[in-house]
């Protein structure tokens, strides 16, 4: 029954992997047999995230890219293939938060969060999603949110929302489409997890709503989440597309 969630052999992409959340995830897919390529900005980032697993014995490697740029996803995705072979899971993990109200939102504010977390994680999606598509066989993780579901507070971040949002909706679309190629591609809707991306954990008023809105009164480490991501990238799943997976403490339930 657990062979289900084994992953050996398989190879794994991460973006944006050398911390917090992507680096649990590589840590949890390489803990069930798979070889994870992490990806980020520059090697030197990924290094010690790289050495860290490596010295835990787990098959780990970097590559470089910036998810906006297609050219950097396309030789990033080369890179993979060249160190591993072809991708047979994808996760979608990069991405950047803005705390502003609506009103003081620049353009370029706008578009720097819609371009890492809906135009790179789309980017990713259809470069490798050609091959995979061509291969009849694939996997793709797409790191959605609960503030594509609800509105946060008591910080204001529209573009975030509206980028998680859209994440969502692509990848029940990409789902549909996909499907036929026996490519699956589901979102994890998350809700507060500790990471550099999280607030002060000490900041009074943040952490009123961050954790007393939450039924089970905390938020999450990047280790307990990051087993969804081993049941989605494994055969434990097999039946399981389009599906956006909310992984919040109850946070959606209030
Ligand atoms: N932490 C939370 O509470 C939380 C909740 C819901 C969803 N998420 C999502 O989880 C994912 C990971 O978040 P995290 O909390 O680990 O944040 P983080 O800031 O610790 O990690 C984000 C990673 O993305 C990388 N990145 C950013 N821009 C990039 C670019 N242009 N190209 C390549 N890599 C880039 C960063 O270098 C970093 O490694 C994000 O998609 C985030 O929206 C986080």
């Amino acid at each position: 029954m657990t062979d289900k969630f084994r992953l050996d052999g398989a190879v794994a992409l991460v973006t944006g992997g050398r911390r917090g959340l992507g680096h649990a995830f590589a840590r949890a897919l390489a803990s069930a047999g798979a070889r994870v390529a992490i990806s980020s900005r520059s090697s030197e980032e990924c290094s010690v995230a790289v050495e860290a697993m490596r010295a835990d014995g787990l098959e780990i490697s970097s590559v470089t890219g910036d998810v906006t740029s297609y050219a950097d996803v396309e030789a990033m995705v080369k890179d993979v293939e060249r160190l591993y072979g072809p991708v047979d899971v994808l996760v979608n993990n990069a991405g950047i938060v803005e705390h502003l109200p609506s009103l003081d939102v620049s353009p370029e504010s706008w578009r720097s969060v819609l371009s890492v977390n809906l135009d790179g994680l789309w980017y990713c999606c259809q470069v490798v999603g050609r091959s995979m598509t061509a291969r009849n066989h694939g996997v793709i993780i797409n790191i959605g949110s609960i503030s594509g579901m609800i509105v946060n507070r008591p910080q204001w971040q529209p573009a975030y929302n509206a980028s998680k949002a859209a994440v969502h909706q692509l990848t029940r679309s990409l789902a549909a489409e996909w499907a036929g190629h026996n490519v699956r591609v589901n979102a994890l809707a998350l809700g507060y997890v500790h990471t550099e991306m999280s607030p002060d954990p000490t900041d009074p008023e943040e952490i009123q709503r961050w954790v007393t809105d939450v039924p089970m009164q905390r938020m999450a480490t990047p280790g307990e989440v990051a087993p969804a991501v081993v049941f989605l990238a494994s055969e434990a799943s097999s039946f399981m597309t389009g599906s956006v997976i909310v992984l919040d403490g109850g946070y959606t339930l209030w």
